[in-house]
């Protein structure tokens, strides 16, 4: 397969939200006991945090935390995870089918991510079982400096300084039917205008996202996005995406083009917004939150709950699905998708950071150690942040996939970094076909060096493990070559594979 994307350095797409990098700790399975939070650990440090996974999660170049779920919040009570660890109660979280200790809440969040580095906290608030008033105490709680019940309770418990959190997530997922407490679409925006229209009385400069569709295939998809929209635009930020991608009944070819459904995702939901922008005459700005995205295996063993009415356990092994290069691949081909959609994608979360569907695993009371997905993270994020995303002028050979119809085999994106130099991104989503990628270099450019590292292994199917962590990890790929005369660099991809390319 061929392809040729043309950079032109005055066409810019939009500078990349560091937010772009985002991730998600949900209270579910081992990704915050055992993963993020294991006081007997040997790396733990005073608060019982992983010194190993905060490294990890530093060399990951992740930014924003969405916190504490997922389904699990639609469940909590916030009050449970603070105050003295000794009275926190223990709770069955029905989300996971499991016990919920409550050792870890705000607080050690609040904590954990000064440790790793200043991360910002994105809190969803509970609009399952739980509503308005609730949200408005957390608020309180966190935000209000002094002075107030909560606020000072917030200083008994130990946080003298607000935590100051600016960006809140209203209810997650309100359209599923696995969502304790979820709503229809009427029911659901009303909720959330409420909310929102509270949250705001108490601090007007909150960043707001609703609850778009849970997935692009939901049935009222479309319909639930315009409704909410139509109700809250003008008090939110964000509307949020949510996408998860496996070979459903086999199909490895739909699979490997997942990036496709994800663009499609992205502008449909942008189409919605743009309408009712326009319906409304509002000069409001409402972005995606793409706060979900993964390849999840959600059909098989890992992501079954505990049963039975006596069986709740402390932080099971769930969702701890182990990545292969072929979701690797699709991975930083999600990746490159949001990066194109920089204009209308100003948030993301890679669901999840620690064990569940995560590109960092632990071995209880042993090793840390990355996933295949991990490198096509690390690498986005190190040339990506703090740049520009060019315009994406792309042609490229295509090929058919039942789902999705015909799709470009190569995918790509260039990003012109802080420094100048300029990061290309490639996926190559055929099976068995390499691809001749071609970089028409802006006029203007005067890049001397490239540099390629690929992520490939003969086996698709070929994982990293505890046992063997470094099966698959980049390799450089020394086939790319820049003529600086013609003003191009060419490089050679195999199948199901992803490549940085870095012309300075
Ligand atoms: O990330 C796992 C789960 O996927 C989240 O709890 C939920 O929001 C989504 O369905």
């Amino acid at each position: 397969a061929h392809a040729r994307l043309t950079v032109d350095s005055a066409f810019e797409v939009a500078p990349v939200n560091d937010r772009l990098f985002g991730s998600f700790v949900e209270h579910l399975g081992r990704c915050v006991y055992e993963g993020v939070y294991e006081p007997n650990h040997p790396t733990a440090d005073e608060n019982g945090f992983r010194q190993d996974v905060i490294d990890l999660v530093k060399e990951l170049g992740v930014t924003t935390v969405r916190y504490p779920g997922g389904n699990f919040v639609s469940g909590y009570r916030w009050e449970d995870g603070v105050g003295p660890k000794e009275n926190r109660p223990r709770r069955l979280d029905l989300a996971w089918h499991s016990t919920e200790t409550n050792e870890f809440g705000l607080h050690e969040m609040a904590k954990w991510l000064e440790k790793t580095g200043g991360n910002e906290l994105m809190e969803a608030v509970n609009l399952g079982m739980r509503g308005t008033q609730e949200a408005l105490d957390l608020l309180e709680y966190a935000n209000i400096p002094g002075g107030t019940e909560l606020s000072e309770r917030r200083r008994a418990n130990g946080a003298d300084e607000p935590f100051n959190i600016r960006m809140w997530c209203l209810g997650n997922e309100m359209d599923g039917d696995w969502q304790l407490g979820h709503l229809n679409a009427e029911d659901y925006a009303k909720k959330a205008r409420m909310t929102a229209l509270g949250m705001r009385q108490i601090d007007p400069d909150l960043e707001l996202v609703a609850c778009g569709s849970s997935s692009h295939e939901m049935p009222a998809f479309g319909e639930w996005e315009e409704t909410v929209l139509t109700h809250t635009f003008d008090l939110i930020d964000f509307i949020s995406c949510h996408a998860y991608y496996w070979p459903k009944n086999g199909d490895v070819t739909s699979f490997l083009a997942s990036g496709a459904d994800m663009d499609s995702f992205i502008k449909d939901v942008a189409a919605a917004i743009d309408a009712t922008k326009a319906r409304l005459k509002s000069d409001h700005e409402v972005y995606i939150s793409f706060d979900e995205w993964n390849v999840w295996y959600q059909d098989s063993e890992p992501s079954k709950n505990p049963e039975g009415i006596g069986n709740w356990p402390e932080h099971p092994h769930l969702l701890e699905d182990i990545y292969s290069a072929a979701d690797a691949m699709v991975f930083g081909d999600l990746l490159i998708t949001l990066l194109k959609n920089a204009d209308r994608v100003h948030a993301a979360s890679l669901a999840q950071l620690v064990n569940v569907i995560a590109p960092i695993m632990t071995v209880t009371g042993g090793d840390a150690w990355r996933q295949t997905t991990f490198y096509p993270f690390s690498l986005t994020a190190k040339h990506a942040k703090g740049g520009t995303v060019l315009e994406p002028k792309l042609a490229s050979d295509r090929h058919h996939t039942d789902k999705y119809g015909d799709v470009d085999t190569l995918n790509a994106v260039a990003v012109r970094e802080a420094d100048g130099s300029l990061a290309v991104f490639v996926a190559n989503r055929s099976a068995d076909q390499s691809g001749e990628f071609e970089i028409d270099l802006p006029d203007d450019a005067s890049y001397t060096v490239v540099e390629a590292q690929t992520l490939h292994d003969d086996d698709p199917d070929a994982r990293n493990t505890a046992d063997d962590q470094n099966h698959v990890v980049p390799a450089v790929n020394d086939t790319a070559v820049l003529d600086a005369a013609a003003g191009t660099v060419k490089v050679s991809v195999p199948p199901i594979s992803w490549t940085v390319l870095h012309c300075r």
